[in-house]
Order: structure tokens, then C-alpha cells, then sequence
């Protein structure tokens, strides 16, 4: 039995290290009851040991020598909360070499270089875990890891980013200005450092690849997801949306297709109009929900919140307890082997589609759209007229109106071609937003 304590170097003590910190110090007795481990952090890197934490706890556990931690022998174990990649990569590295655990919440840096990290800890034999990378404080993916390793995945669809989903919700229902409300997400603790990550969809690319990779056990990078974030919404398209019945949300998704007897990966995150009966649709603020399909399972939802210091903190300590438990063990986890992803096009997927269009308001120019869309075979589901003196009339000349489709499942070639074509008629004065809808028949495929 080695009752020692479990020494651990925290890297990053921003948003996340902090609330961990404080949870993990709140707790530190009911973990040891439960599992006999006296888990201590012993040193803390930050970049600027000038700034104030609000935790009162002695100065010389600080350091902004993140390094020296990670190569410091008397640290058993690493929590890296710094985010980037730069230095994350090269001190998780040698985190893993020297014979340590990690633990982290750095998605950006598994989507991009996670094949080589889970491959420097197998062989190291030793744990990196990553629970709150994806969906913050939801445990999905020990369940993703772990119960469902041998389940025929066929699609992972979730809300993925806590700060676009706040920014969406505040825009929907209090009718806030998009900037205003994401400062609101910066100020609650969503956001990255850099929030181009989260509205340009970037982080939930991240979060999407890791899982697309665990559930299809193939390398799934944030390169190969097709991304589209959320500044190009406008409120026109959230009113649009609240008066036919949808709430956009930014949805993830990843999901394998046999096509011709060859199986297909693909991972995308966009704008999506989902209805309002839909489970999806009422999650809401920094809240994030996980909607897996299975072949065997059938569907399983995972809800919760998303962002923010306390419930990541949570995942985080959870994973902690977990790694320091196989540390004493000898015991690791291991992602396993992960085959070349073969990628399905983007222009290969299909949906049904909201198009807005502004074009002349005058006899025939409708009948004309509408016969460019059937000549394409882009079959409309429903449509509305707005002239430039209605509610959603507002930035129309006095002579346009604006057209508002939703088509049928329609593939993403054909409708770039066609959009096209309608670009370049005379009446149209432009097409304005394209935005994928989760319909009835997304859920009968
Ligand atoms: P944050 O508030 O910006 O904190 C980052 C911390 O890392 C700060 O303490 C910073 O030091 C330190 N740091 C950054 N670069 C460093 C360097 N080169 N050397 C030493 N210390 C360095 O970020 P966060 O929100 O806690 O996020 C941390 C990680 O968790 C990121 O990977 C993020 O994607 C992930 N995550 C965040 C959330 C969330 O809701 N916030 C949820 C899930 C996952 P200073 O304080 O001195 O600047
Ligand atoms: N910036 C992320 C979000 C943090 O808003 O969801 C949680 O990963």
C-alpha cells in the first residue's frame, strides 16, 4: 500500500484551474474517505504570477515556470488547463515521457495533435484523460470511451459550445445585440481567450473531431471538419426562425455512411434551424447536449452544462481522482489503435436548407425562382413573401421583397449550383442567408 500523497502540478489557473482548485480543496477529505488518495497540487504554472486568483493560498506555489513543474520529480501528476497549443503540446510531451499522468481540458491541442499524445501515453503506460475537452462539465466521454467501445456508432449530433448557444439564447429570447451578448458569455467564463474560436465555430470543430476519432476509432483532426460559425446569423434569421417554429442553435455533427460498400466519415458544425419541438432546441445559456445514434443502442441524449469554471472543474476532478487511482494502480486507460479517416465531401452532404432571397417585387419574379428551384430539382417545403414595408422588411429597397424558402432534403452541390443560377437572374437582387434545417426527415435516415 503507498499512502504517500498524489502530488499533482496544476499548468493554468485561469477560468478553469482556479475553480478546480477550489472544488478540488472543498472535497479533497470525501475523495480521501472514498478512495484512500491524498491528492495535493503542489505547484501551479501561470504566465503572470503578478495577477490576482481570489484563492488564498501561499505565493510560492506559484511559478510561471511551467516547464519546471512538469520536470519537477517530486510531481506525480499534471492538470493541464492553459489552453493553445504552444506550449501545451511540448509540456503534455514531456509530461507523458517523464513517466506522468496528464489530465486536460485542451481541446484545441487533442483535435489537432491528440493521435500522437494518446500514442506517447500508451507507451509510457500511463493515463490521459480528457473529460472535460468536450461538452465541459457532461461525462461524456468516459461513457463514449468506455460503454459504448463496441457499439456500431452511426451518428454523434450535440451543442457543442456553451458561449454560442448563451449568445444564440440571448439573442432569440431577449432580443440582445450579438456583441453585447458575448461579452455576457467572455464575462461568465465560456469563452476561450480567443472567442474567434467559439462564434467562428472553431472550438466545437475541435470538440466534434475528438469525438468523430473516439466513436469511429479513425484519426478525425479539426482540419476535416467542415466548419461554419454563428457571425453570420442575423436577427432577421433568428425572427424568421421564431415565427415558422425553429431555434437556431450551432450544432456539431459527426456520422459515418456505408456509400457503396465503403464506409465514410464526416464532421461538420454549422447554424442549424431546429425545431422547436426538437429535444435540441430547448437547450439553452452555456448548457450543451449530446445526441448519440447507435446501430445496437438506438439513442442516448447527455445534457449539461457545457462551460464555465465549475462544472469543467468538475470533469476535470473526476478525471483527476480516475488517473490518480491507476497511477497507485499501475493501471492506465488507452484510446486504442486509430485507422485513417476516410472523409465523405461536404459537398456530398444533404439537408434541407431556410434560403432568404431579396429580389424585385414585382408580377412573375417568384413563379420564376420557384421554377429555377424545380428545374434543379430543390423541392420547397414552405415559403413566405415579405415586403420592404413588414416587420421583416426592414433593410429593403421600396421596389424588393424578401423570399424566405425551406426546401426539402436537398444535396449541398446541387444547392451551391442552383444558388448559382439565381444569382444570376435579372430579379434577384441577392441571396442572402443559407442555413441548414433539422427536419423530421434528418431523423428517418
Ligand atoms: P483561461 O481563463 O484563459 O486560463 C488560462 C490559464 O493558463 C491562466 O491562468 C494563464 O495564466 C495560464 N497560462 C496560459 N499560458 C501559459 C503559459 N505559457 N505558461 C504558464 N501559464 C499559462 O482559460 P480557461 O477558460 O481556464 O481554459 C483553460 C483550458 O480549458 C482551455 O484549453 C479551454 O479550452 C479549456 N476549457 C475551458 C472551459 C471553460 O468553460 N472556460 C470549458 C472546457 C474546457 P495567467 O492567469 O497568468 O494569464
Ligand atoms: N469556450 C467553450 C464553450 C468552453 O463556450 O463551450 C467549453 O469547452
Amino acid at each position: 500500500v503507498n499512502d504517500s500523497p498524489v502530488r499533482v502540478g496544476l499548468l493554468g489557473c485561469g477560468t478553469v484551474g482556479s475553480a478546480l482548485l477550489a472544488l478540488l480543496e472543498r472535497q479533497h477529505d470525501a475523495i480521501s474517505a472514498r478512495t484512500g488518495l491524498d491528492i495535493i497540487v503542489t505547484k501551479v504554472a501561470v504566465r503572470d504570477l503578478s495577477r490576482s486568483r481570489g484563492l488564498e493560498l501561499p505565493v510560492d506555489l506559484f511559478t510561471d515556470d511551467a516547464a519546471a513543474v512538469v520536470g519537477d520529480p517530486d510531481i506525480d501528476l499534471i492538470v493541464e488547463v492553459m489552453g493553445g497549443i504552444d506550449p501545451a503540446r511540448d509540456l503534455v510531451r514531456a509530461a507523458l515521457a517523464g513517466g506522468k499522468p496528464v489530465v486536460t481540458a485542451n481541446k484545441a491541442l487533442l483535435a489537432d495533435h491528440g493521435a500522437e499524445l494518446f500514442a506517447a501515453a500508451d507507451s509510457a503506460g500511463v493515463d490521459l484523460l480528457f473529460e472535460a475537452a468536450v461538452a465541459g462539465g457532461i461525462p461524456f466521454i468516459r461513457p463514449l470511451r468506455e460503454s459504448l467501445l463496441g457499439e456500431p456508432v452511426r451518428r454523434v449530433m450535440g451543442i457543442m459550445n456553451g458561449t454560442t448557444t448563451s449568445i444564440l439564447t440571448k439573442m432569440t429570447e431577449a432580443g440582445a445585440d450579438y456583441s453585447e451578448a458575448l461579452a455576457e458569455a467572455q464575462a461568465l467564463g465560456y469563452a476561450e481567450a480567443d472567442p474567434t474560436a467559439d462564434v467562428g465555430g472553431f472550438d466545437a470543430a475541435a470538440k466534434i473531431a475528438i469525438v468523430a476519432s473516439i466513436a469511429f476509432g479513425a484519426e478525425v483532426t479539426a482540419s476535416m471538419v467542415d466548419v461554419e460559425g454563428i457571425t453570420a446569423v442575423s436577427a432577421d434569421d433568428i425572427a424568421f426562425a421564431s415565427r415558422n417554429g425553429f431555434v437556431i442553435k450551432l450544432l456539431a455533427v459527426a456520422e459515418r455512411a456505408d456509400v457503396d460498400g465503403a464506409e465514410q466519415l464526416s464532421a461538420a458544425v454549422h447554424p442549424v434551424l431546429v425545431p422547436a419541438h426538437h429535444p435540441l432546441a430547448s437547450v439553452r445559456e452555456s448548457f450543451n447536449a449530446v445526441f448519440v445514434e447507435g446501430d445496437a443502442v438506438g439513442e442516448l441524449m447527455f445534457y449539461g452544462r457545457g462551460a464555465g469554471g465549475d462544472p469543467t472543474a468538475s470533469a476535470v476532478l473526476g478525471d483527476l481522482i480516475d488517473a490518480a487511482v491507476n497511477l497507485r494502480r499501475g493501471a492506465h486507460a488507452s484510446i486504442g489503435a486509430l485507422a485513417v479517416a476516410v472523409l465523405r465531401p461536404p459537398a456530398e452532404a444533404s439537408s434541407a436548407h431556410y434560403l432568404s432571397l431579396v429580389a424585385v417585387d414585382r408580377p412573375g419574379v417568384l413563379a420564376a425562382i420557384a421554377s429555377v428551384l424545380g428545374d434543379n430539382s430543390i423541392s420547397i417545403a414552405s415559403m413566405s413573401q415579405s415586403a420592404a414595408d413588414s416587420e421583416l422588411g426592414g433593410a429593403l429597397a421600396a421596389d424588393e421583397a424578401r423570399i424566405d424558402f425551406v426546401t426539402h432534403r436537398t444535396g449541398r452541390r446541387n444547392l451551391e449550383a442552383t444558388l448559382d443560377v439565381l444569382r444570376s437572374l435579372e430579379s434577384v437582387r441577392r441571396v442572402g442567408s443559407v442555413i441548414r434545417v433539422l427536419s423530421e426527415e434528418e431523423d428517418e435516415r
